[in-house]
């Protein structure tokens, strides 16, 4: 954390979520009772099994998932924005702005290359064209997205590549909130230290990130605070340190 005081930027408040599957007659409750405070550039960490919660509790946030209850509220400044309340409209173009929400697999629109797409993001953030584009190339290019794959089409892109290129339009420009859906799972070692080269600088960049990792020397290295969820409820909330030290059972499966 940067501040000795620093202000909420994200309060979610009692936050329960659970899906209907009718095919099978089932019913999974997948978030119960979750409440936490991301405060201005906390590196938020959640960690936690396959199957705890953590994707569903990002979803709820961006709000691509409506909880049953509980509130997710967006602080700026002295204003306070409910997000589970807010229209579709008013929603997206926060989304653009204010806050980035990187998925685990690119969804990217057809036809676009990976230029055209963090140049849109850029510009989504307020940036002019030139200056939108010439952001995006450097942040490819930090990213290791070579030159030559600028223009070719998203779709062709490896997994590795594709998940760099979604990290570059998440990052560019940064927002003062970012949620990061697993964003370095699928990469090699070199790849991998680029990307946390790049996570790592949003803390010079006052970025509040909340992100799910499944690797404990991650976590240390870019995280001021952990969540652990179990079975959609939190199970913990620390320090790293405090966190990962102390035993909790379900740690021994999440990073066996
Ligand atoms: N769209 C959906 N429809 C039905 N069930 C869902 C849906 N999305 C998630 N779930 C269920 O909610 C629970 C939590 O899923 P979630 O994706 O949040 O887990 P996770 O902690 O992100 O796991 P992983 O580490 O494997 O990504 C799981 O039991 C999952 O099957
Ligand atoms: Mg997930």
């Amino acid at each position: 954390m940067t501040h000795d005081n620093p202000a909420p930027v994200l309060t979610v408040d009692n936050l329960s979520m659970s899906f209907t599957l009718h095919a099978i007659n089932r019913f999974v409750q997948s978030l119960t009772a979750v409440s936490f405070t991301l405060y201005e550039g906390e590196h938020l960490a959640l960690a936690g099994a396959s199957g705890a919660g953590k994707s569903s509790l990002l979803r709820c946030i961006v709000r691509n998932y409506l909880p049953n209850s509980g509130t997710v509220i967006l602080h700026d400044g002295d204003t306070t924005i409910d997000l589970t309340a807010l229209d579709d409209r008013r929603m997206a173009r926060l989304r653009g702005r204010d806050f980035g929400y990187v998925s685990q697999f690119l969804n990217a629109p057809p036809r676009q290359g990976p230029l055209r797409l963090v140049t849109n993001a850029a510009l989504r953030r307020g940036l002019a064209h030139q200056e939108a584009e010439q952001a995006a190339a450097v942040s490819l290019t930090r990213l290791g997205i070579e030159e030559r794959l600028w223009d070719v089409d998203c779709s062709v892109l490896s997994g590795g590549e594709r998940q760099r290129v979604n990290l570059a339009a998440g990052t560019v420009s940064p927002p003062r909130l970012l949620l990061l859906d697993e964003p370095v799972s699928a990469l090699d070692p070199a790849n991998r230290a680029l990307a946390l080269e790049v996570i790592e600088d949003l803390h010079h960049h006052d970025v509040s990130v909340l992100a799910i990792y499944h690797d404990m020397t991650v976590i240390r290295r870019v995280a001021d605070r952990v969540l652990l969820m179990d079975g959609g409820v939190i199970a913990a909330d620390g320090t790293p340190d405090e966190v990962l030290s102390a035993g909790h059972t379900v740690l021994d499966e999440v990073f066996a």
